[in-house]
């Protein structure tokens, strides 16, 4: 699913990742933790292929970074889903039409787009608010219709940078109590996180940055 061998990443000739090794199963549940600026963010940029490593192999759902070509990375975006943060809806159209997005430029039928988009927002519990704008919107709703967005197409991976931070503990639950309902269902998701309180909560397979270093860790108090 994912493989990481030896990787180097440097910033203004100042290395961030530096010798990082990792790997993840079909299905799996990740937890990438670390101190702010040891390098999450950019780990998995490595994944969507956003950032090529000066040094090291990516291996992402089947591409591989050395071989993939610039023009076949947006099929590498479609099979993974993205969540960030700060939502990144588009601001300019509903809740349908941001799910929407990521389907148009595929060669999906209509009818197919419209069951996929309405299963999608059934899943996260706002078919209710589909004609709605973000603007109109909970924090927590949007983070819902980007985590709607990113699973429309199915995808094997779930790629989550911090989808709790801008938000209060109940919708931070609410979105763990989502991705872990989505990885039940097979999808693998790695989601760099902060939150200690959710991981202690929630508990998975934990993976820290450090020094450039990558960690498994061990969960000691429940
Ligand atoms: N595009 C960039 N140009 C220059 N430096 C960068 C760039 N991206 C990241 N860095 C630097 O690399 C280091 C790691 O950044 P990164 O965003 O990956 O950390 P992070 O672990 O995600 O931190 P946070 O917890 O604050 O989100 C930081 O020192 C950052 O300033
Ligand atoms: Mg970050």
């Amino acid at each position: 699913m994912v493989e990481l061998n030896d990787i180097r990443v440097s910033f203004d000739g100042q290395p961030v990742l530096n010798g990082v090794n990792f790997s993840m199963r079909a299905g799996e549940f990740v937890y990438l933790v670390g101190p702010t600026g040891a390098g999450k963010s950019s780990l998995l940029r490595l994944l969507y292929m956003d950032l090529k490593p000066e040094a090291g192999t990516v291996h992402v759902s089947g591409y591989d970074g050395a071989t993939t070509r610039e023009r076949d990375i947006p099929h590498l975006r479609r099979k993974i889903g993205i969540v960030f943060q700060d939502f990144k809806l588009l601001d300019d159209r509903d809740v349908y039409e941001n799910v929407a997005f990521a389907l148009y430029v595929t060669n999906t039928r209509r009818s197919e787009i419209k069951k996929r988009i309405l299963h999608a927002l059934a899943d996260v519990g706002l078919s209710h608010k589909r004609n709605q704008m973000p603007q109109e919107l909970s924090g927590g709703e949007q983070q819902r219709v980007v985590i709607a967005r990113a699973i429309v197409n199915a995808p094997s991976l779930l790629l989550a940078d911090e989808p709790t931070g801008n938000l209060d503990p109940s919708a931070s639950a609410e979105i763990m109590e989502l991705l872990r309902k989505i990885n039940t269902r097979g999808t693998a998701v790695l989601m760099a996180t902060h939150n200690y309180e959710l991981v202690r909560r929630y508990p998975a397979r934990i993976v820290q940055l450090k020094d450039g270093k990558l960690f498994e860790v061990e969960l000691r108090e429940r």
